[in-house]
């Protein structure tokens, strides 16, 4: 039987894995209060940086004594700066099953040229074998491996008395998964994610350990004014404070603040959770009732809740052409497997996104799958 047009759109058809939907009654009303026109290094402005630290690592429950700084480059600059700054000393283990973990991998292994680089990595839908991961050395890893919505289950490989340092891009897990902060030592992530903010900035936590990494001496290799956390051998303090390395966007900023207000407000920490996991399961019942869609990660408890990504079963049907008719209809923007993943379907289930526009939107994948496989 073929579906039948649905009747009902989703409200917001905003679906893309990043830069993902606005907050729920999002507008520009939201940036009214932005500190434009004026220094960032002016009180008030540094203040609007230093709040951005403060309330993001309130809402995450970071460690009292970890460090966290507003940087460059969005979540590949908080990536970049750490590898550059803290790999060396120590082999590394590199952990790769989708397209962001083999970028970090092809850093490691072809620019910076380490000379012990380990490489454990997996096919799209799979997990590296974690019990491989050899704790007395570096560990660099993704949480949520964006472009295959497999994510690590939990921490619980991850080693308590490691030796080496546990580097994670946790760029779409970060307000949507619970993180074991005292088993990360390096944490970033970018704004334009769960929060909903505008891309630019990086975020990066730092636990003592690296911090003690980063002040034992310099890396064997030259650092970009862009990359440098440290002086004489000492922390930058002030990055940690709101002191920026360079310019930051302060537009970009005041909506940072917004996305934070908003969590606040609908419960934090636990609510934004709460929320993906909805939107999660809102998905995983419909891939359960419905033959021709599968989950490209295999394992379960390796779904991701925020980028959901599906692969066609048993179909002849073009996800592409699925998704661009669904774009055409303007139900769905972005739903098309990231370029370099199988082919498929990703959906983002972030605390951004409403559950009731998961639910509008499934009928529409059916009526569209029809249609495509009807069309040939
Ligand atoms: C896991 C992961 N790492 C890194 C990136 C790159 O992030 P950015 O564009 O913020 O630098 C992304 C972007 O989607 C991502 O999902």
């Amino acid at each position: 039987m073929t579906a039948s047009r649905p009747s009902v759109r989703p409200a917001r058809p905003f679906f893309s894995s990043g830069p993902c939907a606005k907050r729920p009654g999002w507008s520009a009303e939201a940036l009214q209060g932005a500190f434009l026109g004026r220094s960032h290094r002016a009180k008030a402005g540094k203040a609007k940086l230093a709040e951005v630290i403060a309330r993001s690592r309130a809402m995450l429950g970071l460690p009292d004594d970890y460090r966290l700084a507003v940087v460059p480059a969005s979540d590949t600059g908080a990536v970049e700066m750490a590898l550059w700054s803290l790999l060396g000393p120590r082999g590394v283990d590199m952990l790769a099953w989708e397209n962001f973990g083999k970028e970090w991998v092809a850093d490691a292994r072809d620019e910076l040229e380490l000379a012990d680089c380990r490489v454990l990595a997996a096919d799209y839908g799979e997990l590296p074998d974690l019990d491989k991961v050899d704790w007395s050395r570096d560990v660099v890893f993704t949480w949520n491996g964006t472009t295959s919505g497999v994510r690590v289950p939990d921490g619980d490989w991850i080693a308590a008395d490691r030796e080496g340092l546990a580097i994670c891009d946790a760029t779409s897990a970060v307000f949507a998964m619970a993180l074991p902060w005292a088993k990360l030592d390096v944490v970033t992530w970018s704004w334009q994610k769960v929060l909903g903010g505008e891309g630019a900035h990086g975020m990066l936590a730092l636990s003592p350990r690296a911090v003690e990494r980063l002040e034992a001496g310099p890396p064997p290799r030259p650092l970009p004014k862009i990359f440098r956390l440290t002086k004489d051998g000492k922390l930058i303090d002030g990055v940690f404070k709101g002191e920026t390395i360079n310019t930051p966007s302060m537009l970009c900023v005041e909506d940072a603040l917004d996305g934070l207000t908003w969590a606040e407000t609908i419960g934090g920490l636990d609510a934004l959770i709460a929320r993906a996991s909805a939107n999660f399961d809102s998905i995983a019942s419909w891939v359960d009732r419905t033959p021709w869609i599968e989950f490209l990660a295999r394992r379960p408890e390796t779904r991701s809740p925020t980028s959901i990504c599906l692969k066609l079963a048993g179909s002849d049907a073009d996800p592409k052409a699925l998704a661009a008719l669904l774009e055409d209809e303007g139900v769905a923007f972005d739903i098309g497997a990231y370029r370099s993943a199988p082919p498929g379907l990703r959906i983002w289930g972030g605390a951004t996104v409403e559950t009731a526009d998961i639910e509008a939107l499934l009928p529409w994948l059916e009526w569209a799958h029809d249609h495509v496989q009807t069309r040939g």
